[in-house]
Order: C-alpha cells, then structure tokens, then sequence
C-alpha cells in the first residue's frame, strides 16, 4: 500500500521557544493525525556547525524532545528518535557520496550564505559542505515523501530530489532494460526520437520540469507504440527501470509570525523569546516589562497598537472582541498598559498549561523519554536497514 510517510528533524542547538511551537511543533502535530510521521534530532547535523561545543548539543536532546512532547507530538503516533542512533544514515551519506558531485554542494545556497552569517566559525570543513547530502540521507533512507520544512529548507530537498533521481538513473536499471528503452525510442521515427532524446537529457541534467512535461506530452502523441514501449519509455526520461529512492515533496510551513518581546521575530539571537515552558512566573514578569508606545509616558496619554508590541502579540492571541477592546482604550487612553497586558499574560499561560502537564511526567521520569526515543530508534532502524538492503545491492556491495 502507497503511505504518505512525513520525515522532519531538528538540530538541537538551543532551548525551543514559543516561536518554535507556532511555527513547526504545532505543525507537527496536526500532521500526526493524517500521516505517519518520523521526527527526529539532527544531532549530527548540529555538530557541523557546533563541533567546537559539543555540550550544548547534549545538553538540549532530551530537552527538545521533551518539549516535543510538550506540544503535544504523541510517541503513540510519530516515531521519536535520535540521528546518531541510527548509523544507517551515515552509511547511505557516504554511499551517496560517491555520485554527488562537488559542484551541486558547494551550489546550495545556505552553504555560502550560512558560511557568511557564521563567519567567527570555520565552516570550510567536509562536513559542513556535505550537510544537506546528510539531509538527503535522512530522507532518502525512510523513503518519506513529504518532508515539512521552513522556506530556507527548499533548496536541501531539491537537491534531495536531485540526489534521488541521479541514483535511479545510475543504479536503478534492470538488466536489459537500457537496450529495450533505445529500441523503442528508434520506434519514434527520427524526428521524434530526437526530441525525445534532447528533452530527456535536459530533464536528466537539468531537472528541467518542463522537459519533462513536453516530453511525456510527445509520448502522449505517439500512437504507434506497443504498451510495453510506451512504458518503457516514461520510465526511461526519468532515467529509466526501478526507483530505489523516492524523490520526496517539501511541504512548506509558512514561516513563523510569532512576534517576540520586542516586536521583532521571536528569535534566541534576538534576545526576545518566551520558551516553550517557562514557568508562569518568569513568563508573566517578562510580558509585564515588555516595551509599549513610547508616546505613553503618563496613563493619561493616547497610544498608538502599531507601534507596540504588545498588540502584536494580541494579533495572535486576542479574538476580534478584545483587539478591539486594546484599539479603542489604546487611542482613548481608556485602558493602561499593564491592563492591556494581562489578557496576553493569560492567554500565554493558558496555552502553555497543558505543555506543563504533559512534560510533567517526563520530568519526573527521565526514563519515559528515554524509552520512547529507544524504541522510536528501533523502528527507525529497521525501515532504514530495509532500504540499505537495496542499496547495497544495486551498488554491488551484496557478494559473499
Ligand atoms: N536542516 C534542517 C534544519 O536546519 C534539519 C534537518 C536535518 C532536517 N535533517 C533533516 C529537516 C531531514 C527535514 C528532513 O531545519
Ligand atoms: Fe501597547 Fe496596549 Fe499600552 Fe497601547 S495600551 S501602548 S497596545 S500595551
């Protein structure tokens, strides 16, 4: 049976804000409901960039998956696991590797643009250069074809599409299958067949869409083909015989609006966050300190919203009653700041209470994660070693 299988990972760099929820746990979860899902820590993809400090990676695995499950990410559901428990990946990444080539890599645009933003960091290493190889590897080896991912992801799963196809043209050919794809395409008559091999190579080297499109659009035309030729030659414009690895799809998560402390885009670089659970205290201390209007110095001045953050944050948590409410005793000076607050302070806290309870039991005991994750790793595996079976075998490592 075709499933759609949905794979995402994330680096554990840093604790998870409320950003992060908004943004891609909350995504997560709802996906749970309709796909099977795999979520896992890219520890390994952390140590790219963090290898010089490697404590902090340990320090936030267990935390993140706890606020995973925080979010309501449910181990009944998705599988949980961690990167460097399964060593497949590693493997199909040095596989892959031998039919990359440097130049779609070093192409990758986060490769120079994270290079400039990190500059205090050397990052003209291997590993960095192969980070969305690995990504591919994580992708590849579940054979997941829908992968959530933020907008400056995209380009890792085109090139994950990219690796994918390469590999089924390189590897996956059936015996005879290359000879009886060519008879056919003689078939054509030479001005089609032509066509035909000019668009298929464009799409092979290129990943021309629209190649692809015109020539199906040629074979569509073409009636004087055996229904054998005719499959034989869709198969072949994409390279040809069996798909060993699927090219997944990105499902794009729109980008976070959250709206951080100050206004800006909740971001720890910022300085502006509210973590995932926070403890009541802190998180009603911090929205009660946040910046407003700068023109109301005295209760008795009018604001403007616009140009405070705390009705940004109204934005995302006040239904149309209460934003109303903020607007007309904003610019009437009706309501004081601190007033205004509080419904915000309420909201967060309401939304964080049953994070709280759901981590309650994780931090009491440790084990419970730990066993989630082991199992997650577990399952993982054995789907993993499923597709290095194949892979090994076409890459003629399977002899005794
Ligand atoms: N590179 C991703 C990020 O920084 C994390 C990641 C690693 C990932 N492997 C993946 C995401 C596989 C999706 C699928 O967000
Ligand atoms: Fe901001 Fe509300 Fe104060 Fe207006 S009343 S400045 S919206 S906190």
């Amino acid at each position: 049976m075709f499933t759609n299988r949905v794979l995402s990972g994330m680096r554990p760099t840093g604790s998870l804000h409320l950003g992060h929820y908004h943004g891609v746990l909350k995504n997560w979860v709802m996906l749970q409901h309709e796909y099977e899902c795999f979520y896992f820590v890219a520890d390994w993809h952390a140590l790219t960039t963090h290898y010089d400090t490697p404590e902090i990676i340990e320090q936030n695995v267990w935390d993140m998956v706890i606020d995973w499950l925080a979010a309501g990410v449910d181990p009944a559901q998705s599988t949980l696991f961690i990167q460097s428990r399964v060593p497949e990946h590693a493997e199909l990444h040095l596989l892959l590797s031998m039919i990359t080539p440097l130049g779609w890599l070093e192409r990758v645009p986060t490769y120079k643009d994270q290079q400039e933003k990190l500059s205090e960091k050397d990052l003209s290493t291997y590993g960095f250069l192969g980070y969305p190889l690995l990504q591919s590897a994580d992708i590849l080896i579940y054979r997941a074809n829908r992968v959530p991912v933020g907008e400056d992801q995209v380009p890792h799963i085109e090139f994950t599409r990219e690796i994918a196809r390469r590999f089924n043209h390189v590897f996956g050919r059936e015996p005879g299958f290359e000879a009886k794809a060519e008879a056919a395409v003689k078939k054509l008559g030479a001005r089609r067949a032509k066509a035909y091999r000019q668009l298929r190579t464009k799409y092979l080297e290129q990943g021309d869409g629209a190649a692809l499109a015109a020539a199906r659009a040629l074979l569509e035309e073409t009636h004087n083909l055996t229904l054998g030729d005719r499959d034989r030659l869709f198969g072949y414009i994409e390279g040809g015989g069996k798909v060993i690895l699927t090219e997944p799809l990105a499902l794009l998560t729109e980008a976070s609006k959250m709206p951080g402390l100050d206004g800006q885009k909740m971001s720890k670089s910022y300085n502006n966050t509210i973590s995932l659970r926070e403890d009541a205290d802190s998180v009603a201390k911090k929205i009660r300190t946040m910046p407003t209007d700068p023109a109301r110095v005295k209760r008795s001045d009018p604001g403007d919203p616009e140009k405070c953050p705390v009705w940004q944050l109204h934005l995302v948590y006040s239904d149309e009653q209460k934003q109303h409410w903020v607007q007309h005793g904003c610019r009437s000076a009706g309501i004081g700041c601190l007033e205004c607050k509080q419904p915000v302070i309420d909201a967060v806290l309401a939304e964080q209470k049953p994070m709280h309870e759901r981590a309650e039991q994780y931090l009491e005991d440790p084990t419970l994660v730990r066993s989630i994750v082991a199992d997650g790793c577990e399952k993982a595996r054995k789907l993993a070693q499923e597709t290095l079976r194949d892979v090994r075998e076409v890459m003629g490592l399977n002899y005794s």
